[in-house]
């Protein structure tokens, strides 16, 4: 039996050049450590400190204390397989309620390896079958084409304008979809400093999505690892919330550590609160549902 493989064998997510360029970045990035790179989402090295991490932990471990458990129990908890979803939803949940003014109960947290393993859940959860595609918005964040190229999702591409996603694009490719036969699932966008243009959304902007994502029967895929570091005071509330305040749910908000603590945490959760319906009557909430894809990424 021979030991090589013909590269055009293997799956197009390995060959896949846009693809392979996350792994090309992290790559130069090494190379040259002094190199500022304004290609990446990458945070400044200066702002860590090894020694933080055993401190992080302390102040874990005496929340645990703090709501009761035993010091075995606490073990268990950092150590050991536990809760598909996470055991830090709660404390998501309340700083999404006070940074950003979502009102989600826990159960609609999911913690994730990093944002990335966020969207691909959502991603392979929504999207049963070969005519289920989702929208995005282009240019876009090459972490969510790949995630769709190695699920086999198609990504329907549409283009942003200077400032930012146009909604009526949203409306007019949504529309195209269906009429072609296919099933629009979900919109990925990134409304706050959108990888890659840096471009943000005007509140107005963001309320006539909605609209939008609710006439058209979309949900939304909102990405936001960057929303918390504006230099000026503009508002900028997030879809979720917006939506949330109006009664709606229409938002499945993705959420990353990466940029506000540090990247190698890869610490990432998802947000999911819309309700599931089984054909007995059975309601569960999204996020839930999805914990047995998480179970079979990274358990
Ligand atoms: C828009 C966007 N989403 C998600 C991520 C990745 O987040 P994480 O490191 O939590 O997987 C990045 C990183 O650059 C990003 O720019």
């Amino acid at each position: 039996m021979t030991a090589e493989l013909r590269r055009e064998d293997l799956h197009v997510a390995v060959r896949d050049p846009a693809a392979a360029s996350m792994n090309f970045l992290n790559e130069v990035a090494a190379r040259f450590p002094d190199a500022v790179s304004l290609a990446a989402g990458r945070p400044y090295d200066g702002f860590y400190v090894a020694d933080d991490v055993e401190r992080y932990l302390r102040v874990y471990r005496d929340h645990l204390a703090g709501t009761g458990l035993s010091a075995s129990a606490i073990d268990r908890t950092l150590l050991q397989y536990g809760r598909t979803n996470g055991v830090i939803g709660d404390l998501i949940a309340r700083t999404l309620a006070v940074d950003e003014g979502i009102e989600v109960p826990a159960e609609a947290v999911m913690v994730t390896a990093g944002c990335q393993e966020a969207m691909i859940v959502a991603l392979r959860g929504l999207c049963a079958g070969p005519d289920d595609v989702v929208l995005a918005v282009e240019p876009c964040y090459v972490g969510f084409t790949g995630a769709a190229r190695i699920l086999g999702i198609e990504v329907v591409p549409v283009p942003e304008v200077a400032d930012g996603l146009d909604p009526e694009a949203v409306l007019r490719v949504a529309r195209e979809v269906r009429a072609s036969g296919r099933r629009a699932r979900a919109l990925y966008v990134v409304p706050n400093f959108a990888n890659p243009s840096g471009v943000s959304m005007a509140v107005a902007a963001r309320r006539r999505l909605l609209e939008v994502a609710s006439e058209a029967g979309l949900l939304i895929l909102e990405d936001d690892p960057y929303g918390l570091f504006g230099l000026d005071d503009e508002a900028r509330p997030t879809l979720k919330a917006l939506d949330g305040a109006a009664g709606g749910r229409s938002v499945i908000y993705l959420g990353s550590f990466a940029k506000s603590v540090f990247p190698g945490a890869r610490v990432g959760f998802l947000v999911a609160d819309q309700v599931v319906v089984d054909g007995a009557g059975r309601r569960t909430l999204l996020a839930e549902e999805l914990s047995t894809v998480k179970s079979m990424v990274t358990v």
